[in-house]
């Protein structure tokens, strides 16, 4: 029984409407007023009595929803197929096979719509048929046609309930598959759309990143924000295992496959059945194992080492590499066929020292994430020098300082540059912090130009956006970004052109 056909019985505990004093035929000048119901509804209509099709389309009509009519069995069989309406209303005795027959066509079609049989004398027993092979109701003749347009207004509110619910649902699963994975730069904004609008699909992702720049963290945010939310999320390194291994861990192996296989073992493709599977480091395959990963990401089929049997697969394949598959293909390194494979949707990682402006949220979180609910602070001077240290090792790196920082922190609630940060005079030289006290000015300089930097990259390079989220005039941002160096070529006029 679908959720709504539970609810309606809910509502209508006791079958056959109102027969007792129902009447069918025109409104009556004292009938309730007809109110419109909030969500008009698609009516398939199967009826052949005309008086009862006049008034009740009448009735329906006037509640706001838009009836479709069936005067035979094999009508209401096109019009189900054709216009896909939400509920059926249908006589059990009509032209043809009748109304059993309307009820089997529609749930076979959409078993979740709901079916409301009208039943005469002499068809109860066919009714009670009806409810047990999915009809959501039924009524019996004569009946009040307020009661049937009263029926479907509550169909209409559980249809908009569910709709409602799943929208939530959606939002929601969005909303925390980007859990603990942030950026605020131009660059992360962009990579956070692209899951978005691939997530709900199947298509085949390639993500590319330098090492710790969060290929992973896409990876999953991919699978969470996915429809295979709930299923398996299954990764495997390709770098991590020898040829031989990797192949048993992919497919898996029948007991007796080979000397040490003593019992059955379910690949990594099998045990992502129905989730999805992400080939990490996939730059790394060698070059025979492409070959089987190419028959299985095209025929979605694979056997078992030492297995006769060919078994199917439902995967969403996400995949990430370091290095440009593209170079590697130039090289023969990959298969090309492979390539174009995986390249269906590529994202790509920007490099942490590409994307500076992440930095200082990238820190507050790793704080929160590793500081075990102790608040802790970088001063603004460490935090510039962070936002232009190369960061080779990325996002980890960043991460990995910050667990560093804090574990060296001991009663201090700041945590200390040189915890953060290799001491390495080539990028540190000229800059903030050392143990030379520098004059004021040239401090706070540096500092207004990087946050000058911040807010320009914030508003997308915006002039009167930034210029109103510093809290000073266009001219006076024009004339910083003058003195700091930030403006191309001979760009002079304070009411120029917008960034
Ligand atoms: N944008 C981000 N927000 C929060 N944490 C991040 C972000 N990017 C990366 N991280 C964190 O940095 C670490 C490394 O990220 P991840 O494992 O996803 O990188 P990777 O690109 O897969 O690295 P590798 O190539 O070495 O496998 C993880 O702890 C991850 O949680
Ligand atoms: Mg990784």
């Amino acid at each position: 029984m679908s959720d709504a056909a539970r609810v309606l019985d809910r509502f209508y505990a006791l079958p056959g409407g109102d027969a007792a004093g129902g009447v069918v035929g025109p409104k009556r000048d004292d009938a309730p007023p007809v109110l419109r119901s909030a969500e008009p509804m698609k009516i398939l209509l199967a009826e052949d009595e005309v008086t009862i099709v006049v008034t009740l389309r009448d009735a329906l009509e006037e509640a706001g929803h838009e009836v479709l009519h069936a005067p035979d069995t094999k009508s209401a069989h096109a019009l189900l197929e054709q216009h896909d309406p939400d509920v059926v209303l249908s006589d059990i005795r009509m032209p043809g096979e009748g109304g059993m027959s309307v009820l089997a066509r529609s749930v076979a079609l959409d078993p979740s719509r709901p079916v409301i049989l009208m039943t005469g004398y002499g068809t109860i027993d066919q009714a009670v048929e009806a409810m047990r092979m999915g009809a959501a109701n039924y009524v019996q003749k004569p009946f009040r046609n307020e009661s049937i347009v009263q029926m479907v207004a509550t169909l209409g509110r559980v249809k908009s309930l569910e709709r409602e619910n799943a929208e939530l649902r959606e939002s929601l699963r969005a909303h925390t598959a980007f859990k603990g994975f942030v950026g605020s730069s131009e660059a992360m904004r962009g990579v956070f759309n692209r899951i978005r609008t691939v997530a709900p699909t199947d298509a085949t992702v390639l993500i590319e990143g330098e090492s710790g720049s969060g290929k992973e963290c896409v990876a999953r945010a991919l699978h969470a924000a996915s429809p295979r939310a709930d299923k398996p999320f299954v990764a495997i390194s390709c770098a991590a295992l020898p040829e031989t291994l990797l192949e048993a861990e992919l497919f898996g192996y029948e007991k007796g496959a080979f000397t040490d296989a003593r019992k059955e073992k379910r690949g990594r493709f099998e045990l992502a059945d129905g989730g999805t599977i992400f080939l990490d480091d996939i730059d790394d395959m060698p070059l025979a194992m492409q070959v089987k990963l190419l028959r299985v990401l095209q025929e979605r089929k694979f056997e078992r080492l030492g297995g006769e049997g060919t078994r199917s697969l439902n995967i969403r394949v996400v995949a990430a590499t370091k290095v440009s598959l593209r170079e590697l293909v130039k090289q023969g390194k990959f298969r090309e066929d492979l390539f174009y494979r995986i390249n269906v949707v590529p994202i790509g990682l920007p490099p942490l020292r590409e994307r500076a402006g992440d930095v200082p949220l990238l820190v507050q979180h790793m704080i929160e994430r590793h500081g075990g609910g102790k608040k802790y602070v970088v001063a603004a001077p460490a935090m510039n020098v962070l936002e232009r240290y190369p960061w080779p090792g990325n996002v980890r790196e960043l991460e990995n300082s910050v667990q560093r920082a804090i574990a060296l922190s001991g009663a201090a609630s700041e945590l200390a540059l040189e915890d953060l940060v290799p001491l390495d005079p080539r990028w540190r030289g000229a800059t903030a912090v050392s143990d030379e006290v520098r004059p004021l000015r040239e401090v706070m300089k540096e500092f207004e130009r990087s946050h000058v930097l911040r807010a320009l990259e914030k508003t997308g390079g915006h002039r009167s956006q930034t210029a109103a989220m510093l809290g000073i005039s266009r001219k006076v941002l024009w004339e910083k970004m003058r003195d700091f160096g930030m403006l191309e070529g001979k760009e002079g006029e304070p009411n120029g052109d917008e960034g």
